[in-house]
């Protein structure tokens, strides 16, 4: 009887000083810094952070034709993000990324490798249509490259695919060009993660220049095969 008031005080007491830590063999790593704030932070909240941090962009004038911010669409657990140039008149209408002719042919692009917009994410560099479909400027590409790359840390891709020069030119810089930069894999850090890339050919440009979806072809089987090589298939299904 004794012993069992014991034994029950005893209980209680290491349950309040927490005992699985003081009986645990693993030894208490006190060093690493742990970013709880973001942890914390579940992705829907960090994209949405990133969203309103977006429209409130302040001195970009492509607000001012703009009707809609323009910000992604997909799988945000995807391990396949795919980013393109800037909304064009039908995404500046719908707020959604590729639905357009380039859009319709960038999804048949992807069924072609058994992929779809539940399974890859895909955002564009600049988030608001620039006026008269025109390229970005290098200003305005360099006031939305910051939150391109929290966008690219917060989805952590293994795999990004660069439709075109201007996310070529914004992501792996201006010295490349995309004839000679496509159907290569190219290793880079973007902030804090690391991401196999591979550019290739723009739909818009395919559609001007359907000579060149040999090439696109080849890119694309270069993603299948990656995304074999390293098990992604099951990943970015999920
Ligand atoms: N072209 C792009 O680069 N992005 C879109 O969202 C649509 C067309």
């Amino acid at each position: 009887m004794k012993v069992n008031n014991k034994l029950s005080k005893l209980i209680k007491y290491y349950n309040l000083i927490n005992h699985n830590l003081i009986f645990s063999e693993n030894a208490i790593n006190r060093c690493k810094k742990r970013d709880f704030k973001n942890e914390t932070k579940n992705l829907t909240q960090q994209l949405n952070d990133l969203e309103r941090s977006i429209s409130e962009i302040k001195n970009c004038s492509l607000k001012d034709y703009a009707t809609k911010m323009v910000f992604s669409d997909g799988n945000p657990n995807s391990k396949i993000m795919i980013i393109g140039e800037g909304p064009g008149a039908n995404e500046d209408k719908e707020g959604l990324p590729f639905v357009g002719r380039a859009g319709q042919l960038l999804d048949r692009m992807l069924k072609s490798i058994d992929l779809d917009r539940d399974n890859v994410y895909i955002t564009n560099v600049v988030n608001y249509r620039p006026p008269e479909n025109r390229k970005p400027t290098d200003e305005e590409i360099n006031k939305y490259l910051p939150f391109l790359k929290r966008h690219i840390n917060i989805i952590k891709p293994k795999i990004l695919l660069l439709l075109g020069s201007t996310a070529l030119n914004a992501i792996l810089g201006n010295e490349v060009v995309i004839s000679k930069a496509r159907g290569k894999w190219y290793e880079k850090k973007i902030d804090k993660i690391t991401i196999s890339i591979i550019a290739s050919f723009h739909p818009a440009f395919l559609m001007r220049q359907p000579e060149q979806k040999k090439l696109a072809w080849i890119d694309l089987k270069m993603i299948r095969q990656k995304m074999k090589d390293s098990g992604l298939k099951k990943i970015a299904l999920k």
